[in-house]
């Protein structure tokens, strides 16, 4: 885990909103629902329309150009999770809103299934 840093005011972003907030050379979205704040990279992985502008609702948030959808949580494709844009660790302290822009570690893919045998189950004989 890298180091905190203070991109916006609690108040700059509401309920239910984003706001684009710069960090470094990143250009992040920080999103505000149930009280909780997330921050993903702010470029659809699609044709780069900014999150922050996107609809968020139910723990997602949908691309204004095309409609994709984000999980708010890690940056998840809705509909194939598979496919990820960068999340971050928010945190607030007192009405800081503050980012540490190192990604965390990317989960291991799934393990491959062992190859079926042509003549199907050999367990069966
Ligand atoms: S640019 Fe985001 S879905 Fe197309």
């Amino acid at each position: 885990m890298g180091e905190f840093h203070t991109v916006c005011r609690v108040d700059e972003v509401p309920e239910k909103e984003g706001k684009t907030v710069s960090l470094g050379d990143k250009v992040l979205a920080v999103f505000r629902e149930g009280g909780q704040f997330y921050a993903l990279d702010d470029f659809c992985p699609h044709m780069g329309a900014s999150l922050s502008d996107g609809h968020v609702d139910n723990g997602t948030v949908t691309c204004p150009w095309h409609a994709w959808r984000f999980r708010l949580r890690d940056g998840a494709w809705a509909d194939s999770p598979r496919i990820r844009i960068p999340c971050y660790a928010v945190r607030v302290v007192g009405d800081q809103v503050q980012v540490d822009p190192t990604p965390p570690p990317r989960p291991a893919p799934p393990a491959p299934k062992p190859p079926q045998s042509p003549g199907g189950d050999a367990s069966r004989t």
